[in-house]
């Protein structure tokens, strides 16, 4: 089976909802507020293990009660954690998060996830060396990225670079991802100068450009690609592109073509949007299969 290593935050999100959000000075009273597991690259892990995947995620946690929780969480979703190290000198990682008609707004607390010991690197290229796929998002430091996609490249081992939340990225760095994942407002942090279109040429087959309910872009050498996004009612639309990302490369692996690894992704990110929580819908393969959009074709096993 292949392997996926995803290499990426653990969080503990503290979710409020609430029918509006407040004004500066203003107070309102909200409808409720939950925990739940998140992180971008946890959230990534967990949609490729539900899907099947053989996970081994990379990342810090504290050793914090969040922390542990955060461990079993993954260990619970079949997944790998030997490369998970528990960091004492700060607490876990945390999201603060309001929802308000579907639609979140985020603050992210990076703490462990931002804390990378002097022999990390070493580990993580082993892990890389031993992968078939790497995903990487950018909620650790922006350094231990680039080092991760450049470990990537030199050992010719497939990553996709989710560049969220967005911030500038070197575009030699953009070019050595085998694919990269931006949404819309990320596209245009990344490529102020360009238009979609132009992005999406300059990038055949590795530009993967995620426009929520107008669907995913990207061009295939010849000509610009549109795969619609299934058509739901959303409860929760926080880690919709995480689910789209882990199941996109459960998909690469099982060897599906880009347009089938996309519809892949689009159809567990919808399942993913009509629950509660990051983690909460991710679909399993079995709820894939059962979907009524499950073609096939898409036969993994
Ligand atoms: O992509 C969604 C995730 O990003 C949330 O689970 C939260 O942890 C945030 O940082
Ligand atoms: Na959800």
């Amino acid at each position: 089976m292949s392997k996926i290593a995803v290499i990426g935050s653990i969080s503990t999100d503290f979710v409020v909802t609430a029918d509006k959000r407040p004004k500066v000075g203003e107070t309102i009273t909200g409808n409720g507020f939950k925990t739940t597991f998140g992180g971008k690259g946890a959230n990534q892990a967990v949609a490729s293990a539900r899907l099947g995947g053989d996970v081994y995620m990379a990342g810090t946690v504290g050793t914090d009660l969040f922390g542990k929780e955060l461990l079993k969480n993954l260990t619970e979703n079949n997944i790998h954690t030997d490369y998970v190290e528990p960091v004492t000198q700060v607490p876990s990682g945390s999201a603060h998060i309001t929802v308000v008609d579907g639609d979140n707004a985020i603050v992210y607390i990076p703490g462990a996830n931002n804390v990378i010991g002097n022999d990390r690197m070493a580990k993580l290229r082993e892990l890389i060396q031993s992968s078939d796929i790497v995903v990487v998002q950018n909620e650790l430091p922006q350094e231990v990225v680039e080092q991760i996609i450049e470990s990537c490249f030199e050992q010719q081992v497939k990553v996709i670079y989710n560049p969220a939340p967005a911030r500038q990225v070197d575009q030699g760095l953009l070019a050595k991802a085998t694919y990269f994942t931006p949404n819309e407002s990320e596209f245009k942090l990344l490529f102020p100068d360009m238009t979609i279109s132009e992005g999406l040429a300059k990038f055949p087959n590795q530009l993967i450009l995620t426009m929520g309910s107008k669907g995913v872009y990207y061009h295939d050498g010849t000509s610009e690609k549109q795969v619609s996004s299934y058509k739901v009612d959303p409860v929760d639309t926080t880690g919709a592109g995480d689910t789209f990302n882990g199941a996109f490369a459960v998909a690469l692996t099982a060897g599906l073509d880009m347009e089938s690894s996309i519809r892949f992704g689009n159809l567990a990110a919808s399942l993913s949007i009509q629950k509660f929580g990051a983690q909460g819908g991710m679909p399993t393969l079995a709820e894939m299969k059962e979907s009524e959009e499950y073609e096939k074709t898409w036969n993994i096993e």
